[in-house]
């Protein structure tokens, strides 16, 4: 399963590749625009910090499939790395996105609703779908139950295409797709950095600690500033 940064702070990807183990980046236009950084200077930089091995997703803005064809080979042709290129699943995108598979550019059907638009999307030739589970249940939607109808969808027709399901609020939306079969998650830093906090971890952690420091008087069972890393 797939565990991917929803951001473009770069401090923030930094952080996270060195604790956890990520495999990409995933950015759209109003993530990149928080930074108040330059596009294309902004992405390289992540593509770097990232390297070749995990994947970079970076967002097309035009609306018609001629455009959003030239945007995503300019984007292909100018950020170094491991890039796919998401496009929302309209009309245009649609086609743009069978273009775009023909000449070898992988795409992200972005802005998935339904498991309909999902189907369109792999169908097409996409490598991967993002339904957004906090916007489908902001709009009385459930968020959680798409991205199941998706994954079983796609499987059964066996498309080759996976279900990165995007748009968390909170870490419960996540535990359920994750349950549910999506093939990845992408998620804001802070979502992320929570699935690993639990107070009752930190308080075992501190009794253990305790526990030993009481009876050998020492902070580890070696003195790790003479065991070479
Ligand atoms: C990621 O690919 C999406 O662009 C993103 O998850 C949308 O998230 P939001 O609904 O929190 O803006």
């Amino acid at each position: 399963m797939l565990l991917v940064i929803d951001s473009a702070n770069v401090e923030e990807i930094k952080e996270l590749i060195d604790y956890y183990p990520i495999d990409g980046v995933t950015t759209n236009p109003s993530i990149i625009v928080k930074e108040k950084l330059d596009f294309f200077p902004l992405l390289k930089e992540i593509s770097e910090i990232i390297g070749n091995e995990r994947e970079l997703f970076v967002q097309t803005l035009t609306f018609k499939a001629e455009d959003i064809i030239k945007e995503a080979k300019y984007i292909r042709e100018t950020v170094p790395g491991n890039v796919v290129v998401k496009i929302p699943v309209t009309n245009e995108g649609i086609k743009a996105i069978k273009t775009l598979k023909e000449i070898g550019i992988r795409t992200l059907g972005t802005t998935v609703y339904t498991p309909l638009q999902a189907y369109v999307a792999a169908k097409a030739g996409a490598s991967y779908v993002a339904p957004y589970v906090n916007r489908i249940d902001n709009l009385t939607g459930n968020g959680v139950n798409v991205v199941k109808e998706i994954t079983q969808l796609l499987e059964k027709h066996h498309y080759n295409c996976q279900v990165l399901a995007a748009s968390f609020k909170n870490i419960q939306q996540v535990h359920n797709v994750c349950l549910d079969g999506a093939h990845g998650v992408t998620a804001a830093p802070d979502i992320i950095k929570g699935f690993l906090t639990h107070p009752a971890t930190e308080a075992n952690v501190q009794s253990f600690s305790d526990d030993w420091q009481k009876a050998y008087g020492e902070k580890s069972v070696v003195n790790t500033d003479k065991v070479k890393m």
